[in-house]
């Protein structure tokens, strides 16, 4: 109950507009892996890694990600309703090339943007918090990679 709390109530404080961190998020995500820009086959349109942040495909599938982290967020106590619409995205990761070892540098860029966006209120239990919902997410979307 105390991990929800400290999820709901860091998650609110990130305020309405989620895609700005989503950006902060994703920017940190291809600094770990550039490999990963190349999935986005609409980034050979653009010069540099900036261009491509900033295009808007780039930002609709930001505001998507951002869109499942908030499902997540206001199903904690459901999560289990979340499952198959987890697994099919796992599905549709899976067929553009995304690999589930992939998952960990995510869920990095993920801890590294609250750390950025929470300051001092990014604690010990409220990381730990995060990498708990986190986990649980990725174990549902990875169900999309198994045969
Ligand atoms: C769709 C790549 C992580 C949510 C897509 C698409 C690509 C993609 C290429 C299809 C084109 C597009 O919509 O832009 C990636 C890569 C990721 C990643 C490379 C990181 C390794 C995530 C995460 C989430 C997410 C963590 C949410 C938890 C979505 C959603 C769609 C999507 C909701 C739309 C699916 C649909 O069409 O129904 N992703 N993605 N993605 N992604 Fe991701």
């Amino acid at each position: 109950e105390k991990d929800k709390e400290l999820i709901r109530g860091s998650w609110e404080s990130l305020g309405k507009n989620k895609v700005p961190h989503g950006v902060v998020m994703f920017s940190r995500l291809f600094e770990l892996d550039p490999e990963l820009l190349t999935l986005f086959h609409y980034t050979t349109n653009y010069g540099s890694t900036q261009d491509c942040l900033s295009s808007p495909e780039f930002l609709e599938h930001v505001t998507k990600v951002m869109l499942v982290i908030d499902a997540a967020v206001s199903h904690l106590d459901d999560l289990p309703s979340l499952e198959d619409f987890l697994l099919n995205l796992g599905r549709k990761h899976q067929a553009v090339g995304v690999n589930t070892q992939s998952f960990a540098e995510v869920g990095e860029s993920l801890l590294y943007m609250l750390q950025c966006s929470l300051g001092q209120a990014y604690t010990a239990p409220l990381r730990q918090a995060w990498l708990n919902l986190y986990s649980i997410v990725v174990a549902a979307m990875s169900q999309g990679w198994a045969k």
